[in-house]
């Protein structure tokens, strides 16, 4: 693992090795606190839009690991508008030993790798969002004994987060069952890719627009905000389309007794999660967001805590960027 970009580049081997390494370093800490393996290390974050949970559980893991995190605002760098993305990732590797983005352009993350000396981690972008998937089945994990054969639910937007999801489910041997209004189903792409998993796991992937067939008998619901950040225009068609796709009392009714109810947050209560539900037995929404850290620290020590991860192996291997020509250049510079 060189980069940590999508779910679907990862194999289930790596997927599970990540899963019980943050189970290790959660103990770890519980019992005083983690090695500092990054010592000396340091992350740059950079954000193109708000965080609450990605931008703190970064930055206090890298500090529990013994490294240092720098935040780059929205207002600071302007990826691929003041500079262009292969530049800014040229400049940033040289100063920081890994780089994590959160980006509206799926296309940057992929970029700033493709010309990172240091290993670059999504922590977000308008295609997915693999830490919180991550972090997710962490959580699940957690509490139960077995995830294959498991049926994770999602009710809502067919968005950033279902498309990490409906990997992680397939890579894993999960079922995954996905309940979206018509217009706004997962990416047919997506959905294909997440069979191919299936294929090789056993998982079985069900999609429908009837919320109360995606909930049925399920182990976990899931849902996210109807309108994800750069989707602002479209709130208010948004909120016309979603009102019967609501995780409330009586859709969570309709799965297991025990079902875990999950939301990545931040929430709008009253929209797509009722708050009897948010803050009701069955729901893990705050374990759920502290396991982002933990998994998180995971995914850090895998690609920074070891020489061959970082810019060692990159300075010699293959991924390193080809020498620009001046073609090649000029388009890698375009605006967003
Ligand atoms: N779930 C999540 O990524 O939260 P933030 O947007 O606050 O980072
Ligand atoms: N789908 C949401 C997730 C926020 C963590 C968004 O992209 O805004």
């Amino acid at each position: 693992m060189q980069h940590f970009i999508a779910i679907a580049d990862l194999s289930r081997a790596e997927i599970e090795a990540l899963l019980d390494s943050a189970l290790k370093l959660k103990r770890e800490r519980a019992k005083g606190g983690n090695k500092p393996i990054l010592k000396g290390k340091t992350l740059g974050m950079i954000f193109q839009k708000p965080s609450l949970r990605t931008r703190v559980s970064f930055e206090m893991g890298m500090r529990h690991l013994g490294g240092d995190a720098l935040y780059l605002s929205p207002a600071e760098i302007g990826l691929g508008g003041r500079e262009s993305v292969p530049d800014v990732a040229r400049v940033l590797s040289g100063y920081v030993d890994g780089i994590m983005a959160r980006v509206f352009d799926h296309q940057h993350v992929l970029t700033l790798a493709e010309w990172s000396r240091a290993p670059v981690i999504n922590g977000l972008s308008d295609y997915n969002h693999p830490c919180q998937a991550l972090g997710d089945i962490f959580t699940v994990m957690e509490r139960r004994k077995k995830l294959e054969g498991l049926t994770f639910s999602y009710v809502g937007d067919g968005n950033n987060v279902a498309t990490s999801l409906i990997h992680i489910c397939a890579k894993l041997g999960i079922h995954f069952r996905i309940g979206t209004p018509a217009d706004y189903e997962l990416p047919a792409p997506v959905v294909v890719k997440a069979r191919e998993f299936a294929a090789v796991s056993g998982s079985q992937i069900f999609e429908t627009i009837d919320p109360h067939e995606a909930a049925r008998g399920a182990d976990v619901i899931y849902t996210d905000v109807w309108t994800s950040m750069g989707q602002e225009a479209e709130t208010e068609k948004r909120k016309a389309a979603f009102p019967p796709y609501q995780v409330n009392e009586a859709l969570v009714k309709l799965a297991k007794p025990d079902v875990l109810v999950m939301h990545c947050l931040p929430a709008h209560r009253g929209q797509e999660i009722t708050d009897e539900v948010a803050d009701g037995p069955n729901s893990i929404l705050f374990p759920q967001a502290e396991n982002r850290m933990h998994a998180q620290k995971a995914i850090l020590l895998t690609l920074l805590g070891k020489e061959e991860g970082g810019k060692m192996k990159k300075e010699k291997g293959k991924s390193r960027p080809p020498r620009a020509t001046k073609a090649k250049r000029k388009s890698k510079t375009g605006k967003r």
